[in-house]
């Protein structure tokens, strides 16, 4: 089992969390800036000081083979307040970014969104508000012409998921509201929505690129698959972080399966789903015209079925076996024996991302090819002088990537593999403790150190084979 030649072996990063100047250079606001000052637990500078050290962080991808990198532009950065006025120091900063790129071989792949909708937008309430549906498609359409040299593989959003359960569900993301099916549901929708607005924007310019998003995807089996409960909880929680963002992207409208357990969740919270005809013309037209899927994949779930009150607790201290999710007519979270967690509560369960590559195919023929945007490991790294043994983190990627590629004999269409993360970065409920990175950084300094990790990666970039 060998990976192709051109398979991409990339290094993940995102704006908010590696550039730090969140409030220099004319950039805008967004709802972090507040929220995390008003934990006073950690903010997200200087951060790695990606917008300095690029030129560093490129030359160590070349160095260690890293032909790709996931980078995000933050859209705050381009326009401040979301639309209207242009801010010319964010624009041309994208466009050095990107030259640097090239100058070193490195292949950027683009996303329009990473957790960071503008300030002003976000106080009028996101994504549950058209009016930043709207806004995306324009800020969408003069990325796509603005850069239309630079930039050959675009991602609209990542981890629709993740925005949407942070900001009502889980109450981790700003404004930190929980429980909340319905706005969750909504607002999924709606990012879809200006998912397909920004792909047809795209296809209408005739662009030389290729564009798709990045979804956050994890198998869910019942905890025991010998009860229908249980069975029934893991559909439900399929249904809400996979099948519902599936069918938008791959179908353009929600199967009856999929829309009877949202509006099932919804009522949970006495909501319902609201879905307009026109908003499904147009992401059926959309869904036809992405040109792959970017997968996210850390772990998988094994669920019970619950009927208790909602329950969660987010473990965002690495304090091992404190994380709880429970909701109630939903499902409860399990930990299962035989299968390790990181520190963080995260199962380690490689096959199962074998499953979810397999079901993609089987259940969305239609699917053209698929990028694993994001996979990796939160370790507390040591540094000890410089050398940093991070073996337990080159053991859960190469067991990924074996699945990888045992997913491609399959049959899979995997273009990629973007590590997450490049180099250490903040982490958006954890802080600088969870490290993810190739490169270690000491933040005081910003100097970088390869891990052994990169080392390894190197050698299978080099190689194309597993060791
Ligand atoms: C997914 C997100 O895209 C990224 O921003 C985050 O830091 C990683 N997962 C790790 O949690």
């Amino acid at each position: 089992m060998r990976f192709a030649n051109d398979f991409i072996f990339g290094g993940a990063t995102a704006a908010y969390q590696c550039e730090g100047s969140t409030r220099e250079y004319g950039k805008g606001k967004v709802a972090w800036d507040d929220f995390l000052a008003e934990k006073g637990r950690f903010q997200a500078n200087p951060a790695s000081d990606f917008y300095h050290q690029y030129p560093v962080d490129l030359k160590l991808c070349k160095m260690f083979g890293i032909n790709g990198i996931r980078i995000s532009i933050a859209w705050s950065r381009i326009f401040p307040d979301g639309t209207g006025k242009i801010n010319q120091q964010g624009v041309d900063f994208y466009h050095q970014l990107f030259k640097e790129c090239h100058k070193k071989g490195v292949e950027p792949f683009v996303t329009l969104h990473h957790f960071d909708t503008p300030n002003t937008l976000f106080q009028k309430g996101d994504f549950l508000n058209k009016e930043t549906v709207d806004a995306f498609e324009k800020y969408a359409s003069y990325c796509f012409e603005e850069y239309k040299d630079e930039v050959t593989y675009w991602f609209t959003f990542n981890e629709i998921w993740a925005v949407c359960t942070n900001q009502y569900i889980e109450g981790t993301f700003p404004n930190g509201e929980k429980y909340n099916m319905t706005k969750a549901f909504q607002s999924m929708h709606y990012m879809m929505l200006a998912h397909s607005k920004a792909v047809l924007a795209y296809k209408k310019g005739d662009y030389k690129g290729k564009i798709g998003i990045v979804q956050s995807l994890e198998y869910k089996y019942p905890y025991n698959e010998n009860k229908l409960e249980d069975i029934i909880a893991a559909k439900n929680e399929d249904v809400l972080q996979n099948q519902f963002l599936l069918d938008a992207t791959f179908l353009g409208y929600y199967s009856d399966e999929t829309l009877k357990i949202a509006q099932k969740l919804c009522a949970l919270n006495q909501g319902m789903l609201d879905i307009e005809e026109s908003d499904l013309e147009i992401m059926k037209k959309a869904a036809k015209e992405n040109d792959y899927l970017g997968m996210n994949y850390y772990q998988s779930r094994f669920i019970q079925a619950y009927d208790g009150e909602n329950d969660i607790y987010h473990n965002g201290t690495g304090e091992k076996g404190t994380s709880r999710f429970r909701l109630k007519g939903v499902g409860e979270r399990m930990n299962k024996e035989g299968i390790d967690r990181t520190d963080w509560d995260w199962l380690i369960h490689p096959e199962s991302m074998f499953d979810m590559l397999v079901r993609i195919k089987q259940q969305y023929p239609q699917y053209k090819a698929i990028y694993i945007t994001e996979n990796g490991m939160g370790y507390k790294d040591d540094f000890e002088d410089g050398i940093i043994d991070d073996t337990p983190r080159i053991d859960y990627v190469r067991r990924h990537l074996y699945y990888l590629l045992k997913a491609i004999e399959a049959g899979v269409n995997v273009k990629g593999y973007f590590i997450w993360s490049l180099m250490d970065m903040f982490s958006w409920t954890n802080g600088y403790n969870k490290r993810y990175g190739l490169f270690y950084i000491d933040y005081k300094t910003q100097k970088r150190y390869p891990k052994a990790s990169a080392y390894w990666y190197k050698y299978i970039s080099q190689t194309k084979e597993l060791f």
